[in-house]
């Protein structure tokens, strides 16, 4: 697809990725929790997204759970060489959809199993260990336990690169005393800000930054001035969120999730998209 050309990539690992990938969350049932509502519409999102040019997908084995990486596998096994599939792990699900942590060494064992074993993989290409003090968002606290025992799991060969979740500046200091970190996957976008300094720091030591809920999340971004954007580029404010992300440092890949080929097509056309710096201005604003 021609606008997946300007799209620049970015090294993971010893892997390449265009910034421009796809979230699978939204491709489990409601809540995360349980089967899609329609099954091959999921199929045809991962497929379209494949075809289009996208070649890193996030995921993890807790959504459904299990069931996002059992439609993965459906979709899009065997994998071509180029696709990177990122995982998470150190949550689990309760019988009522609850997220319980689930970081001793047997879960962790247990959890790098079960995204290889839903995948269809012999080796996960990179597992974000998410901080776990706080679900929601990161907070202070030694992830030295859980980080070693996944440092382990890369050892033995079942992991070819680590990246953290939900976590703290000093949370990421203390991981790379460990091991080598390749990403960051914390809560960013246009209204939500607050890692602004640390994917500037990340940037500085070629470390990704993975923003979750690039478009807002559960409840999408609403903005007059997004949408006054949007209109003078004939674009939509979703497609201009995710064109701002692309501009505000290289190091970000973009994993934006949606469950419909229509919203699909209309994310693919960020990479395309120019901003001025009069509309980047604008768009700064949002934040304030
Ligand atoms: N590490 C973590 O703790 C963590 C937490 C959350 C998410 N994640 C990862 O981050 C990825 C992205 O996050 P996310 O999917 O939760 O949030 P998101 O990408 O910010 O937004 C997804 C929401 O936006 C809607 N949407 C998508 N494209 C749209 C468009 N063009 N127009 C209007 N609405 C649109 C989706 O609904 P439709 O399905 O109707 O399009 C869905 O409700 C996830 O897939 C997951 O892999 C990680």
């Amino acid at each position: 697809m021609s606008t997946f050309n300007r799209s620049a990539t970015f090294k993971l690992g010893n892997r390449v990725v265009r910034r421009l990938g796809y979230g699978a969350m939204q491709l489990a049932g409601r809540g995360v929790f349980g089967p899609p509502k329609d099954h091959d519409a999921a199929l045809a999102v991962l497929r379209e997204a494949v075809a289009s040019g996208v070649n890193h997908i996030d995921t993890a084995d807790f959504y459904g759970p299990h069931v996002t990486n059992q439609i993965i596998r459906e979709a899009l096994a065997p994998y071509g060489d180029d696709l990177v599939i990122v995982t998470k792990i150190s949550a689990r699900r309760g019988a009522d959809g609850s997220w319980i942590p689930a970081l001793s060494r047997e879960e962790l064992t247990q959890a790098v199993h079960d995204n290889l074993r839903n995948l269809g993989l012999d080796v996960l290409d990179v597992v974000n260990l998410r901080g776990m003090f706080n679900v929601h968002h990161p907070a202070e606290g030694s992830i030295e336990a859980p980080l070693t025992v996944l440092a382990e799991l890369q050892r033995q060969g079942l992991v070819r690169h680590i990246g953290l979740s939900n976590v703290t500046p000093a949370q990421i200091e203390e991981g790379r005393r460990i091991c080598e970190i390749v990403c960051v996957q914390n809560y960013y976008n246009l209204a939500h800000r607050g890692d602004d300094a640390l994917i500037d720091d990340l940037a500085r030591q070629s470390i990704a930054y993975v923003p979750f809920f690039p478009l807002g999340g559960f409840t999408p971004l609403q903005s007059d001035t997004l949408n006054s954007v949007a209109t003078r580029l004939d674009t939509t404010p979703m497609a201009v969120a995710l064109a701002w992300l692309l501009r505000r440092s290289s190091n970000i890949l973009l994993i934006p999730g949606t469950s419909s080929l229509a919203h699909l097509r209309e994310n693919m056309t960020a990479a395309a998209l120019t901003l001025s710096a009069s509309e980047l201005r604008e768009l700064d604003e949002i934040a304030h």
